[in-house]
């Protein structure tokens, strides 16, 4: 076998007659200019050689191509283009056959749709998640797909920017066949086609759908496409497909692509995406080994201990839950199987998998189970000394090198830790509810907390398949924190003369999924009402306090399922109640506020300033560590939307929000 260097990420080396490509351009093997002039060289050399009877394309490590290199993006463009690169691969004269041996996304989905016959590695996974960056795919994926795989098919890949696994791929007929020896196969298959008419996919015809099922599709994928560009356009794009040639296909989607790539909408999509990369990144961690962590105490199996419990199990730990009685031990157990049922019915989970999981969940009330435990979440009231309590009752338990958890939303973490005889191993995990869904993870860095304590929760919530960010302490962490400003924000607005309903509607226009009254009457208001009368008394008192949600809680309107509360509910939809807006004119006459008039952007740009500010102080005090991460909470834990980029990227960018 002798290797050829086509550039600094390509090489070649002859194999049985077919050049083998290899696109080695870590650490996803993204398209960057040099693999795209590595690729025309390397069929440039291979069509200049008689011996050589066909081309594989593969890629080095675990990723085919990860995609167009995003880092790019915005810089000048540099020849050739990736749609000029994969014409070349779907016009050439010899067989190309893609040996998909990992992630083929986005441009490196539409590498493989060029090629004349693709093989996946049983590792492989295919898919445009073009959208997801506030884009369309841009090298003919919306107009390749659907002539491979159909109208329906292709808007459900491309509109969702999902991945379909090898053995999807196969079924869709995304991919000719599935091997373990993907190299093998692919190089049996040029053999196989070399000399006879090749099936160049953008020549194919689009097969007739039924109207009502690319409907269907259609509408599925908007649905949840909150007031984004992308999925529209993508959309359309691969509707367009089935009426308009390729030609004209290619020039649309290529258009459209150069259009959001620049849009506001990708950047803040881009941002986010940087952003969940960075997140948990800590420089202090650098050369710290985490603790093994295998079997994971849970104490307390209410909604949040379960929801933590069914996300260790289904990432494959062993699972220990204490509860205090043998009866409430059962109900916790019930309770986990019933999600984990719930998961099996609605398809997101094998029945063989579930009853796996069942086999390393134990749920006891003798809490001396626990010695086993390498790491223990406490999941129990939030309350000081239940916690403080609890804790020090665990110091006699666990081993010396177990790692003790807080999930308190509230309490300071510091002053638990301190109660115990170690407070190095104790660390904040803020989980959100329901914690076997919601990706959000806040590690909190106590005070105390040992690096490779630190090092190793991150490691624990990364294969629970979370999103983690580090915060240091503070009332709320960075969420509630934030959340608290907005609210406070929301509320003098409201007595300044924003109605509730009018800042809600703001809020649902900007693609929140849902405004921050409607979210108070559906959590309910008594605990937060319960949490101010606490505070009242030290409360300062030249700080501006607005009583509207207090009177609303002593008329008895807790929210949605007291039938009241900002709204009534009384014929089962949201509507706006005329007690509450006399209610808050009331307020305004009390404090003498002659209110006015708010635009939805003057709303919008007041929130966003409110939550940056706050932002800026938890940054100036070190409790996070990026503003993106800042970000990141706020959208995976808050609905703020993703396309805006979260609070801090969006302030900076909104006109009105600048001081
Ligand atoms: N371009 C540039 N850098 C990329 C990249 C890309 N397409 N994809 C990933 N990276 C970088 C990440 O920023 C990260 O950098 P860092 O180490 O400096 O933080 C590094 O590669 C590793 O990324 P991950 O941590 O995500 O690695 P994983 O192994 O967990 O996942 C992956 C690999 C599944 C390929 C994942 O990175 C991914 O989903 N990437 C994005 C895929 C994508 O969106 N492709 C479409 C691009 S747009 C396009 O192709 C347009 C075309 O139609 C013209």
């Amino acid at each position: 076998m002798s290797a050829t260097r086509f550039s600094e990420s390509v090489t070649g080396s002859l194999s049985d007659g077919v050049l083998v490509v290899t696109i080695d351009n870590p650490p996803v093997n993204a398209v960057s200019a040099h693999v795209r002039q590595g690729l025309v060289k390397a069929l440039d050399h291979a069509a200049a050689l008689s011996m050589v009877v066909g081309v594989v394309i593969t890629g080095a490590g675990r990723t085919f191509v990860g995609g167009a290199d995003i880092k790019e993006f915005g810089k000048p463009p540099v020849e050739p283009t990736l749609p000029a690169v994969i014409e070349r691969i779907e016009g050439y004269g010899k067989p190309v056959v893609a040996a998909v041996n990992g992630a083929a996304l986005g441009g490196g989905c539409e590498i493989a749709l060029a090629c004349h016959g693709r093989i996946a590695s049983d590792k492989a996974s295919l898919g445009m998640p073009e959208v997801k960056l506030g884009i369309v795919p841009g090298a003919g994926g919306t107009q390749r797909l659907p002539r491979l795989i159909g109208t329906v098919a292709a808007i459900d890949l491309i509109g969702s920017g999902r991945t379909a696994k090898a053995t999807e791929a196969l079924s869709l007929g995304l991919v000719d066949g599935v091997a373990k020896d993907h190299l093998d196969a692919a190089l049996s298959l040029v053999h196989d086609l070399a000399g006879e008419p090749l099936r160049r996919t953008g020549m194919l015809e689009v097969s007739t759908a039924e109207p009502a099922a690319v409907e269907a599709a259609a509408k599925k994928v908007l649905s949840k496409a909150r007031g984004q560009v992308a999925p529209t356009e993508a959309v359309r794009l691969v509707k367009a497909a089935a009426d308009i040639g390729l030609k004209h296909g290619l020039a649309d989607e290529r258009a459209t692509f150069l259009r959001l790539r620049d849009s506001a909408e990708s950047a803040a999509l881009r941002h986010v995406f940087f952003a969940e990369r960075s997140a948990g990144k800590v420089d202090k961690l650098d050369k710290v080994t985490p603790r093994k962590i295998e079997t994971v105490g849970i104490v307390g199996t209410g909604l949040m201990g379960v929801g933590i419990a069914v996300a260790a199990l289904t990432s494959g730990y062993r699972v220990i839950g204490i509860e205090q009685t043998a009866e409430a031990a059962e109900k916790g157990r019930e309770r986990i199987a019933g999600i984990l049922d719930k998961s099996v019915l609605s398809g997101r989970l094998a029945a063989t998998v579930r009853d796996e999981c069942l086999t390393r969940l134990e749920v006891t009330a003798s809490a001396g189970e626990l010695a086993a435990a390498d790491l223990v979440i406490e999941a129990v009231f939030d309350d000081l000394t239940v916690k403080t309590e609890l804790f020090q009752r665990l110091d006699s338990i666990i081993r010396q090198d177990t790692i003790l958890a807080t999930n308190t939303s509230y309490l300071n973490p510091d002053e638990i830790a301190a109660a115990t005889t170690h407070p190095e191993r104790v660390v904040g995990l803020h989980f959100f509810s329901p914690a076997n869904i919601m990706r959000l993870v806040e590690v909190v860095d106590c005070k105390a907390t040992a690096p490779d304590v630190l090092a190793s929760a991150l490691a624990f919530a990364r294969r629970l398949g979370k999103l983690p960010v580090v915060c240091g302490v503070t009332e709320g962490f960075i969420g509630n924190r934030i959340f608290s400003a907005y609210r406070r924000e929301a509320e003098f607005m409201v007595e300044d003369g924003a109605a509730p309903h009018e800042i809600d509607a703001a809020l649902e226009a900007y693609g929140f999924p849902m405004g921050i009254f409607a979210v108070y009457d559906m959590a309910g208001l008594e605990i937060a009402w319960a949490r101010r009368k606490r505070q009242a008394a030290t409360r300062d008192p030249q700080a501006r306090y607005v009583e509207i949600a207090d009177r609303l809680c002593e008329a008895g309107r807790f929210g949605r399922k007291s039938g009241r509360g900002w709204y009534d509910y009384s014929s089962g939809d949201r509507a706006v109640d005329p007690e509450v807006t006399a209610l808050v004119e009331a307020a305004r006459v009390a404090k003498n506020i002659t209110p006015r008039n708010y635009t939805s952007d003057e709303i919008i740009a007041r929130l966003l300033k409110a939550m940056a500010d706050e932002g800026a102080g938890l940054l100036a005090e070190g409790i996070a560590a990026r503003s993106s991460d800042i970000d990141l909470v706020m959208i995976n834990g808050y609905g703020f939307p993703a396309h805006k980029g979260g609070p801090m990227f969006a302030a900076a960018t909104h006109e009105d929000a600048r001081p």
